[in-house]
């Protein structure tokens, strides 16, 4: 095949896949759509899924692939507010496993975010030995002692976080969630981390639908970013492969009973 096929019967001209095309790859022929710059494709598939008569396929974003958008209820403005307004990050965990299913479901998702020109190029690896995630923890409350010493990385809370594990015996870094999941991209892949911040920030919205709450684990990600070996060693990743970002998973111990508040809205129109 070559990057489209056009069927031709169905094909109504209406130029909806040319226009759309983020890198002009299609050009109008006299029998319909042509890949002009065949190469030029970013496989995000608009071309295919923009189509109303189901009359163009690309080999890079196949129509089959492609499931068909049903009518759904669309949330309305309040509820899409208060679904967003709600979720709140979670730093109290039930001693309960989420199942692999569960875990799946929600990686499942954060895939389907976009990334810079489509190069997706996230992986994700699910922490969920008890014992890794004890020693996470002890490896970065040793790295914030560490940088503390050091006077390089300091952050107000290393400080609060290290004498909470140290005389009370208290997580603050994992906050005993039951796991931790690392996104992981190609050390090469354009913007890595802003495509992670998106994937896993889909994650932790749709962690709600299942009953699940989430925390971004920043101070986890200052470790790694750090390049700490003992904290990089628990995870094996991949030769040429970084951490590009990392959230923590649970079931929520308690239940929040009112919405987010923030600063005021801080707005320029030009
Ligand atoms: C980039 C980023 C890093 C964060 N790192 C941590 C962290 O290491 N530990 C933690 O308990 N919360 C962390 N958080 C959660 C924030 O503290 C939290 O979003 C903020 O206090 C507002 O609370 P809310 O999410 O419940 O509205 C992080 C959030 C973001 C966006």
């Amino acid at each position: 095949m070559e990057l489209i096929e056009v069927n031709t019967e169905k094909c109504i001209k209406c130029g909806i896949c040319i226009d759309a095309c983020p890198t002009r790859a299609l050009v109008m022929g006299k029998n319909g759509p042509e890949a002009g710059q065949p190469q030029n494709c970013n496989m995000c598939g608009h071309c295919v899924a923009l189509c109303p008569q189901a009359a163009i396929d690309n080999k890079n974003a196949p129509l089959v692939k492609q499931a068909a958008l049903k009518e759904f209820p669309v949330l309305n403005a309040a509820t899409a507010q208060q679904f967003l307004r709600s979720r709140r990050s979670i730093r109290c965990y039930q001693d309960t496993a989420v199942p692999r299913a569960e875990l799946l479901k929600l990686v499942e998702i954060a895939r389907f975010a976009p990334t810079a020109s489509n190069r997706q190029g996230i992986s994700y690896t699910i922490i969920e030995d008890k014992e890794i995630l004890k020693k996470v923890t002890a490896v970065t409350v040793e790295w914030m002692e560490s940088e503390i010493l050091k006077k390089t990385i300091s952050h107000w809370s290393f400080p609060i976080h290290i004498r909470a594990y140290r005389e009370k015996g208290l997580d603050n870094i994992l906050h005993n969630a039951p796991h931790l999941i690392l996104a992981t991209a190609s050390n090469d892949l354009l913007k890595g981390r802003e495509n992670t911040v998106f994937s896993l920030a889909y994650l932790e919205l749709f962690a709600t639908a299942l009953g699940l709450g989430s925390c971004w684990a920043g101070l986890i990600e200052m470790c790694i970013f750090a390049k700490y070996e003992p904290l990089l060693e628990l995870f094996n990743i991949p030769q040429g492969k970084v951490i590009t970002g990392a959230v923590m998973v649970g079931y929520p111990k308690y239940r929040f009973k009112r919405l987010v508040d923030r600063n005021p809205l801080d707005v320029t129109w030009l």
